[in-house]
């Protein structure tokens, strides 16, 4: 009897991450923490019966939930209408309900068949956005971003029905992009496609022999490619090298003068893209009773390394320095210490700071990127000679908080003018190995610290 618990539980569970809505992760966690407690407790015979009722019960309801779904997606009431016509029913669907709201996107629609950029929200980050279909449109991001040519760029659209319009004709999507694509879109995930060379610019995959597509979950996004009808390429909507911007006013001030509409939607959820962790749970549980073999995840530098690679990258992401603020940035480990290196104190390291880099006469003024529980944040912060300017970071198990805020952090203190800013390791794990990646190309140096 408890083999087929085990048996129906595994299926509620996958039928769980199929069928939740965002945010599907958090709410999944509780859901199944909740069924596992059910489970423990149902090991009195009396329990069984029920028990297994109630599983039996929640699987008919999830599958349900699944199906209604997908058949919202099918049906996608945007699909058939007249522009007009679906700008109402995108307001409606993603609950605009200001007329502001619509006008706004009614004239960045306009914009963007004017052939010129918009700034728009994302859940990831904020996106520089253009008729992907069109070169001309398209090359104008380039310009405005000084974006170097060989870096393609991010096809956005709104449903299944406009991704198909990008894909080569006979093409079916894997196993594997089918169950990814039921997850994890619309979301922060971007899928790479075989590319029909006649159909997308070359400006946009820059000689690469894919297109990066994705459908994004912020109702801002999708109604502004709904309105707009035609798939977006957007990047994010920063100058090329510098952090993406996750707020209206990050974009302003960086391409301000450069783009005619910004729409604001408030500060991104998710500050960065997807985990590979996501992926993986994914692909396991949706393959596990199949007979379709699991897919591996490979993370390049973290289960392999590819010299040749390094040293000519193919994908153009790996090449440029990225995400870096105009003042230097320090990352700070207290971990692992490599073989040769040797930890410096606290007070070991300020001194050192404090010799070395040019400030005002006053004081150095020095920005911190930690989590509010931080010992290392506790232990510098003690220095009273130095002006500290702290950005509020989340606790240390929190990696989510800190993904969010991360770009922010790095964009907030530039511009209150800090002459550093030191950013605190997290374990790369989970989030954290999206935070790190995003960290360590900002930082032009590393200090390994030992707190005594
Ligand atoms: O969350 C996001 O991905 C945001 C929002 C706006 O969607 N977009 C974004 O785009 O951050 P961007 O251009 O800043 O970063 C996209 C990365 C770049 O490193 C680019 O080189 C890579 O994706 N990329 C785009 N197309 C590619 C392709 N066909 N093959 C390999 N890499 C590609
Ligand atoms: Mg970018």
């Amino acid at each position: 009897m408890v083999a087929h618990h085990t048996h129906v539980y595994r299926k509620v569970v996958r039928e769980i991450a199929k069928a939740t809505v965002k945010p599907r992760l958090a709410r999944n966690k509780d859901i199944a923490s909740n069924f596992r407690a059910l489970f423990a407790q149902s090991g009195r015979p009396e329990d069984t019966q029920r028990f297994h009722h109630d599983m039996q019960n929640a699987l008919t309801f999830l599958r349900s939930q699944r199906e209604y779904k997908a058949l919202l997606e099918r049906y996608n009431p945007l699909i058939d209408l007249t522009a007009e016509e679906r700008i109402e029913a995108t307001a409606r669907r993603v609950a605009v309900s200001s007329s502001e709201t619509l006008t706004a996107l009614h004239t960045a629609a306009s914009c963007l068949k004017d052939l010129s950029p918009v700034a728009f929200p994302t859940e990831t980050v904020y996106g520089l956005g253009a008729i992907a279909l069109n070169a001309t449109a398209a090359l104008k991001i380039f310009s405005t971003k000084g974006r170097p040519a060989d870096n393609p760029l991010i096809v956005h659209v709104s449903s299944r029905r406009m991704l198909q319009t990008l894909l080569p004709q006979n093409y079916t999507l894997s196993p594997s992009y089918e169950l990814l694509i039921e997850h994890f879109w619309p979301g922060p995930l971007t899928l790479l496609f075989p590319c029909d060379h006649s159909l997308i610019p070359d400006i946009i995959t820059a000689g690469q022999p894919t297109v990066a597509i994705r459908i994004p979950s912020h109702p801002v996004a999708r109604a502004l490619i709904a309105v707009t009808d035609a798939p977006l390429a957007a990047p994010s909507a920063n100058s090329s090298g510098k952090p993406s911007p996750t707020r209206a006013e990050h974009v302003l001030n960086d391409l301000n003068g450069k783009i005619t509409i910004i729409l604001d939607g408030g500060p991104c959820e998710v500050g960065l893209e997807s985990t590979v962790e996501d992926i993986k749970r994914v692909l396991v549980n949706g393959f596990s009773d199949t007979d379709t073999p699991i897919p591996q995840i490979l993370v390049h530098r973290r289960d392999f390394r590819d010299d040749a690679l390094e040293q000519a990258p193919t994908t153009p992401g790996m090449k440029y320095r990225h995400y870096s603020p105009s003042v230097p940035v320090t990352l700070m480990h207290m971990s692992e210490v490599p073989l040769g290196i040797e930890p410096l104190s606290p007070s070991a390291f300020l001194e050192d700071l404090k010799r070395s880099m040019p400030h005002s006469p006053n004081a150095l003024r020095v920005g911190l990127l930690m989590p509010s529980d931080s010992i290392l944040m506790k232990s510098l912060i003690s220095d009273t000679t130095i002006q500290w300017r702290e950005f509020p970071f989340g606790l240390v198990s929190e990696p989510a908080i800190i993904a969010r805020r991360l770009f922010d952090g790095l964009l907030t203190l530039e511009r209150e003018g800090v002459d550093l800013i030191l950013v605190e390791e997290v374990p790369e794990e989970n989030e954290g190995l999206a935070i790190m990646n995003r960290i360590k190309k900002a930082a032009g140096s590393s200090q390994w610290i030992a707190i005594p």
